[in-house]
């Protein structure tokens, strides 16, 4: 395994879309941001130099960082933030990810034009479990907005209600066609007629689940999440924020164009890209039908679809034997606004989302650090293994009592080893939506959903323990529920949250301690020299 060095340097840069500018935060003034390229098993290091205006933290997702949670990068959970004028040398950990991951901020809404693909190829003398694509290509989704996104974020907070929405959809950085302005900037991708090629796709959009497709042509999904897939041909995909997804495209249509689009399940703006080929001329590239934004089945279907590759080389591995039960219950409601004068959300109220009715309260240094000091007072090891009521939940209705969720920083302890099985339960109530659950530190593989509520005798017996896809993101439906299962065998402190960005902001998110185990190599590893203080 090698030792590959980038260095990133943070800062404030000039950038015009839609006809209007602004700065942005960028790494080495880029954006999307550079591509770390590495192989299975590689270590990175990567020198973070904060020349911006304000505090920052990267983290690389989907890396496990096996015992090594220093350098995960979500703010106030494993680190203070790195602060305008210091720098912070981050190592990536790379064990069994193989596939496409990515890197972005992980501190307030910044991660908007700060990401980029972190791409993980086969080691030396092996190969992908399928042909060798003729070329890489990146596809980054993306939202843009003309404000700049630290005041669309305060506007969002002050107000209370739903944030302000994107101008426009982007991919690799770029808004489609049909926005003004747009039309020559557009991404063009040129590929030769007759061969394959790899798309290596992120939703790096902040706060949409999107549908993709090209027209006229099939795709063929063969990864997800760093982890392959068995093949699976469609006509679009669905991906949640945080998501990756690996496919293939054959090159096998006689016109000369074909657009590639993205557009925003549950939501209803579009943006098309245009794809081009040295093959037959027609007058005008044809658009890719995608599924209607609310066709919840579309989007339920395809993530459904994707099973492991379950093969010799890329063996499953789900715990069978489970030594902890969980019931996550993800439900958005309201609090009262105190003394705001302007409050956005229903009723005069403000969004609040929990997970067992607690809201995440952010704590003001980092978990990692209270945790490994033995430092009383940041968090509480509180947090509930089940709602703390018995509810409906996808009925449309909520009972008061349980309209105002509890403020709290309560982790869940998880011993070494520990083979845990959560169930995720989606509700109805005030706002009912899709989450897209993300856990750091770990894979989980998706054993089950269902729609409705979830039945602890019937429900597992359906569960998938053959070759279940292994993700780190997972959409949750609306109104249904997802179980999942991993194996708690990364000692350290590890985020856990919606990925949706404004989910985030209201408090959809809770922690894993997961302790160390009995010997030296399952413990923790020491913090490096130059952690960022508070
Ligand atoms: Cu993609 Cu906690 O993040
Ligand atoms: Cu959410």
């Amino acid at each position: 395994a090698a030792l590959v060095r980038y260095k990133f340097v943070v800062q404030e840069t000039n950038y015009t879309r839609l006809c209007s500018s602004k700065n942005i935060l960028t790494v080495n003034g880029r954006y999307p941001g550079p591509t770390i390229s590495a192989r299975r098993g590689d270590t990175v290091i990567v020198d973070v130099i904060n020349q911006a205006t304000q505090n920052i933290t990267i983290h690389w997702h989907g890396v496990k960082q096996p015992r090594y949670p220093w350098s995960d990068g979500p703010e106030f959970i494993t680190q203070c933030p790195i602060q305008p004028g210091s720098h912070f040398s981050q190592k990536i950990i790379l064990s069994d990810e193989e596939g496409t991951l990515w890197w972005h901020a992980h501190s307030d809404w910044s991660r908007a034009t700060v990401h980029g693909l972190l791409v993980v190829s086969p080691k030396i003398g092996t190969t992908y479990p399928f042909a060798e694509p003729h070329a890489e290509v990146p596809v980054i989704l993306g939202e843009w907005w003309k404000n700049d996104i630290q005041t669309v974020m305060e506007d969002f907070l002050r107000r209370g209600g739903d944030p302000e929405p994107s101008d426009a959809l982007t991919i690799n950085g770029q808004p489609g066609v049909r926005y003004n302005c747009s039309r020559q900037e557009t991404t063009k991708v040129k590929v030769d007629q007759g061969k394959t090629y790899m798309l290596r796709m992120v939703n790096a959009a902040m706060n949409n689940i999107m549908f993709f497709a090209i027209a006229d042509h099939q795709l063929t999904v063969v990864g997800s999440d760093g982890a392959y897939t068995k093949p699976l041909k469609t006509n679009y995909v669905a991906i949640s924020p945080g998501q990756t997804i690996d496919l293939l495209l054959e090159t096998n249509q006689p016109h000369n164009h074909y657009y590639m689009a993205a557009k925003f399940y549950n939501s209803n703006p579009a943006t098309i890209i245009k794809y081009n080929g040295n093959y037959t001329a027609s007058p005008s590239p044809l658009l890719p039908l995608l599924p209607a934004f609310n066709d919840r089945n579309a989007s339920f279907n395809f993530t459904r679809s994707l099973r492991s590759l379950a093969s010799t080389d890329h063996p499953v591995d789900v715990p069978m034997k489970i030594t902890r039960k969980l019931l996550y219950t993800l439900l958005i409601n309201t609090l009262p606004c105190g003394n705001n004068s302007v409050c956005g959300g229903p009723q005069g109220r403000r969004f609040a989302a929990s997970i067992n009715n607690i809201t995440f309260d952010t704590p003001k240094t980092s978990i990692l650090g209270a945790y490994y000091r033995g430092m009383n007072g940041v968090y509480g090891d509180d947090f509930p293994d089940n709602p703390p009521f018995i509810f409906n939940y996808t009925s449309d209705s909520l009972n008061s009592s349980v309209q105002t969720p509890m403020n709290g920083t309560e982790v869940k302890i998880l011993k070494y080893n520990d083979t845990v099985e959560l169930v995720f339960q989606g509700t109805n109530v005030v706002s009912g939506i899709d989450h897209p659950m993300h856990l750091h530190g770990h894979s989980f593989y998706v054993v089950g959903s269902g729609i409705g509520n979830f039945d602890r005798q019937r429900d597992p017996l359906n569960y998938n323990l053959v070759d279940p896809p292994l993700q780190q993101t997972i959409a949750v439906p609306q109104n249904g529920w997802t179980a999942i299962r991993f194996r708690a065998n990364n000692p350290g402190v590890w985020f856990m949250h919606c990925h949706f960005e404004r989910h985030i902001s209201w408090g959809m998110e809770m922690v894993f301690i997961v302790w160390n185990g009995k010997t030296s190599d399952a413990n923790m590893l020491p913090p490096p020299p130059d952690m960022p203080k508070c």
